[in-house]
């Protein structure tokens, strides 16, 4: 199924805008970019994604619509779900650097970060946007690998930071880990329904039981997070109108920062 055609850069503006111009030229699904720096770097909302050295920059191009196993209906109803499947890929990716102990404490928070919980709160290790264009799907994940010199205590965390001796793997070897994950996740995704990493998805989200706040449109809306259901949306139980499924939004955990 994908096999990925990987070009490394030093720097790039963004690798998702790097893609975007190689889908545009017709590249074809499983092309890769990855970059040592961004100097636009850029996250979900239009929120920038700080670039510097020892963080890993990766964007892929994918057409799910070229393999005939999927149905184009099939496909349009699932796609709100591969950005949580690769939320998945990327949490697998991390783990398999970690210790048993700490690797519990790495989390899913929907729609598609990872987050760790560190003392009394959860901090960002990656972040992961699907943009859609007429061409194409253009993935972005940003996994903070090693901690910038002039990195301050912030809501990021770093790999580095997280294994046990403190010694990291490079860049590159997390890149490998995670394409790996990636097109082994990416190849289910095509075949099965998201059903089969739902209990994955549930087992690691960090909102499993706890009060959340979401973000949607131009309201906001309080209530008991349940669980992801099978077509990736987060079913929330709210005082007035009872069991309501969120489709798209951002999402806070009330009690925790
Ligand atoms: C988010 O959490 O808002 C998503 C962050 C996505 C950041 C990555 S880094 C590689 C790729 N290039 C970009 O400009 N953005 C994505």
């Amino acid at each position: 199924m994908i096999s990925f055609e990987i070009t490394r850069f030093g720097e790039v503006d963004s690798t998702n805008e790097h893609i975007k111009r190689l889908m545009a030229q017709g590249a074809p699904e499983g092309t890769v970019v990855i970059a040592e720096t961004q100097t636009g770097g850029y996250g979900r909302r239009g929120h920038v994604w700080s670039s510097p050295q020892g963080g890993l920059y990766l964007s892929a191009l994918l057409r799910p619509g070229v393999y005939q196993v999927i149905d184009q209906a099939d496909l349009m109803a699932k796609l709100p779900t591969l950005s949580l499947a690769c939320g998945i890929a990327v949490r697998r990716t991390a783990v398999g650097f970690l210790a048993p102990r700490v690797a519990q404490d790495v989390k899913l928070k929907w729609p598609n970060d990872v987050v760790v919980r560190t003392e009394a709160a959860y901090r960002k290790l990656s972040g992961i946007s699907l943009e859609g264009t007429a061409e194409g799907l253009c993935l972005g994940i940003g996994i903070n690998v090693v901690p910038p010199s002039s990195s301050k205590a912030g809501k990021e965390v770093y790999l580095a930071e997280l294994t046990c001796s403190g010694e990291c793997p490079s860049v590159e070897k997390v890149s490998d880990a995670l394409l790996t994950e990636l097109g082994a996740i990416y190849n289910t995704w095509l075949d099965q329904p998201f059903l089969h990493f739902l209990s994955e998805y549930n087992e690691h989200n960090v909102m499993s039981g706890r009060r959340v706040s979401i973000q949607a449109g131009q309201g906001t809306i309080e209530g008991e997070f349940l669980h992801i259901d099978e077509a990736g949306r987060m079913m929330i139980r709210t005082e007035d109108h009872g069991v309501i499924p969120i489709v798209s939004g951002e999402a806070h955990v009330l009690g925790i920062s």
